[in-house]
C-alpha cells in the first residue's frame, strides 16, 4: 500500500546509522513501490558533498547493506529522489540552504530524521523553528539513547517539546519494528489460548535473553559513556518486558498501547542499594574466543584498562502488580556472548500432580519466542513417545519457523517503522512519559553499582556470562533457556 508524498530530512545523514540502516531501509520501501511522488530525501550533515557526491556515497552503502536490489537501475531511480544540504547544527551555516528546499506552498508531509547524537536534539529543535521549517503535518523521528539517566532525558524531552507537539513526535526503539515483537502482540491478543494464562498463577517465570556476539565494534567512545544498562536494558529490555506484561490495550490505537506499557514501568519493584547485590550482575568481558576467532577484552577494545563499563547485565525483575506478583521477570544482555540470539520464554507452571508415577519427569510447559535470528515461535509440551512399550513421554516443540512457514520476505525494523511515522501511526514508538519512567527505575541500579562493591566480574568473551549470572537464577531453583530443555 503506498503512502502519502513525504520530505524526510536525515540529519547525521552521512553517519553510520543513515547508510548502514536508514537509506537501505528507505531504498527497500522504494523497490517495493511504497512510495508516491513526489517524495524526497534529503541528506543533511557538516560534510561538504554536493548532491551528487552524496548520491555516490548512498549507492555504495546501497551496495553493502542493501545488495539484494542493487542490480539494474533500480539505484538510480532511487537517487533520483536523494538530495543532499551541508549544515552546522550549530550554527546558521546552511539552513537558509534547507529552507530553500521548502517552497511555502509544498504539500507534502515534512519529517525530520535525527539520527545524530542526543545533545544534538535541543539545538535541530530550535533551529527548524526558528527557519520556519515546521509545520502542522511535520513530524520529527529521535533515536536512542534519549539521555543517560532521567535528569538528561527530561531536558531533551523538554527541549523538543518546546517546538512539537508530542504527537508530532517519534521515538524509536528499534526493537519495537521487529517482526516478531509485534507478533508477540498477535499471539497474546488474538488467541484465546494463552491470555487466560498469562499470570502469576500459570505462568512460573519469564526469561528475556538479547544476547550478542559481537563486542563494541567502533563505538567505544559511546560505550565508555554508556554500558549495557543504558545501551540496552533501559529501551529494548524493558520494551519487551512491557509487551509481555502489559494488561490487554482496548485496541492497537497508539496511546491505548502505551498507557498500558507505562502501567507496567510503574509497577516495576524498585532495584537500588539494598538490594542491587541479590537482584544484579554486571558483567565485562576479557579477551577470548568469539567464532571468528581470538579477540580482545573489553579494555584493551577500548583502550582503557581502569574500565569499569558492563557489558553485561543480568536483572530479576518483579513487577509489582495483581497480574505478576510472585513471578520473576530474568532479563539479560550482554556483548561478546557465545552466539546472537534474542528469545522471550515464557515458563508455566508445573502440573499439580503426576499421574505417571515417579519415574516419568515432567517439564514445564514453555512458550519461545525468537525475535532474531531464526524468527518463530516454539510451545515445548510434554507428549507420549510413539510406541507399545508403555508411557514413555518427551519434552518437545511445537515448531512454527516464520521464514518457512510464510515464506515472504520479512522486512527490517527501519522499514516498518519509517513507513508508520510517514502514515502518522505511533503505537510502536515511544512516549515520553515511557521513557522517563524507564529512566526513573534504571537510575538507582546505576547509583547502586556506583556507591558499592559491585564493580563489574569478568567473562571470557564467548561465554555466557559471569557464574554469578547463572547463580541468580539458579538460587531460585530454575535455570536460563537452553535449546535442549
Ligand atoms: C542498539 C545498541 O540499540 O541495538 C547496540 O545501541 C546493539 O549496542 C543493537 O548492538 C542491537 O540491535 P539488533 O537489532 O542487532 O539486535
Amino acid at each position: 500500500v503506498k503512502v502519502d508524498p513525504f520530505d524526510l530530512v536525515v540529519f547525521g545523514g552521512t553517519g553510520d546509522l543513515a547508510y548502514r540502516k536508514l537509506f537501505p531501509a528507505l531504498f527497500r520501501r522504494f523497490l517495493d513501490g511504497q512510495f508516491s511522488e513526489p517524495t524526497r530525501i534529503i541528506g543533511a550533515s557538516r560534510h561538504d558533498y554536493d548532491g551528487e557526491a552524496f548520491r555516490q556515497t548512498i549507492a555504495k552503502a546501497l551496495r553493502q547493506y542493501a545488495p539484494e536490489g542493487t542490480k539494474g537501475e533500480a539505484v538510480d531511480d532511487f537517487l533520483r529522489i536523494v538530495d543532499y544540504v551541508s549544515l552546522d547544527i550549530g550554527t546558521d551555516a546552511g539552513w537558509d540552504v534547507l529552507g530553500m528546499k521548502f517552497p511555502e506552498n509544498s504539500t507534502p508531509i515534512r519529517a525530520f530524521y535525527l539520527a545524530t547524537g542526543p545533545d544534538r536534539f535541543g539545538a535541530i529543535s530550535a533551529q527548524l523553528a526558528a527557519y520556519g521549517l515546521i509545520t502542522p503535518s511535520s513530524r520529527i523521528i529521535v533515536e536512542k539513547p534519549i539521555g543517560r539517566d532521567a535528569a538528561s532525558a527530561a531536558k531533551i524531552n523538554d527541549a523538543i517539546g518546546a517546538v512539537f507537539a508530542e504527537s508530532q513526535i517519534y521515538r524509536i526503539d528499534h526493537y519495537l519494528g521487529k517482526e516478531t515483537v509485534q507478533n508477540l502482540m498477535a499471539l497474546r491478543f488474538a488467541n484465546a489460548l494463552f491470555e487466560p494464562l498469562w499470570n502469576a498463577a500459570h505462568i512460573d517465570h519469564v526469561e528475556i535473553t538479547v544476547a550478542e556476539a559481537i563486542g563494541v565494534e567502533g563505538r567505544g567512545a559511546y560505550y565508555e559513556s554508556s554500558g549495557a544498562l543504558r545501551d540496552m536494558v533501559q529501551n529494548h529490555l524493558l520494551q519487551l518486558l512491557c509487551l509481555v506484561a502489559m494488561e490487554p490495550p482496548a485496541s492497537m490505537e497508539a496511546d491505548a498501547v502505551r498507557d498500558e506499557k507505562l502501567k507496567v514501568l510503574k509497577a516495576l519493584a524498585p532495584i537500588d542499594a539494598s538490594n542491587a547485590e541479590t537482584l544484579t550482575v554486571r558483567g565485562q568481558y576479557r579477551a577470548g574466543a568469539s567464532a571468528a576467532g581470538a579477540v580482545p577484552g573489553y579494555p584493551e577494545e577500548v583502550g582503557n584498562p581502569a574500565t569499569e563499563i558492563e557489558t553485561f547485565v543480568a536483572l530479576k525483575v518483579n513487577v509489582a502488580n495483581w497480574r505478576w506478583a510472585g513471578t520473576p521477570f530474568y532479563l539479560r544482555t550482554g556483548k561478546r556472548l557465545p552466539k546472537r540470539v534474542s528469545e522471550l520464554i515464557v515458563s508455566f507452571r508445573n502440573v499439580p500432580h503426576s499421574i505417571f508415577g515417579a519415574d516419568v519427569k515432567i517439564l514445564p510447559t514453555r512458550l519461545v519466542v525468537r525475535l532474531q535470528p531464526d524468527e518463530g515461535i516454539k510451545l515445548w509440551l510434554m507428549l507420549k513417545e510413539p510406541g507399545a512399550g508403555g508411557m514413555r513421554m518427551r519434552h518437545v516443540p511445537l515448531d512454527m519457523n516464520f521464514a518457512k512457514a510464510f515464506k515472504i520476505y520479512a522486512p527490517e525494523a527501519y522499514e516498518r517503522l519509517l513507513m508508520d511515522v510517514i502514515r502518522g501511526n505511533a503505537t510502536l514508538f515511544m512516549r515520553r512519559d515511557e521513557v522517563e519512567a524507564a529512566w526513573r527505575w534504571i537510575d538507582p541500579i546505576r547509583e547502586a553499582w556506583n556507591q558499592s562493591p559491585l564493580e563489574p566480574r569478568f567473562y571470557l568473551a564467548g561465554t555466557w556470562g559471569p557464574a554469578s549470572a547463572t547463580a541468580l537464577v539458579e538460587r531460585d531453583g530454575r535455570s536460563w533457556y537452553e535449546e535442549t530443555s
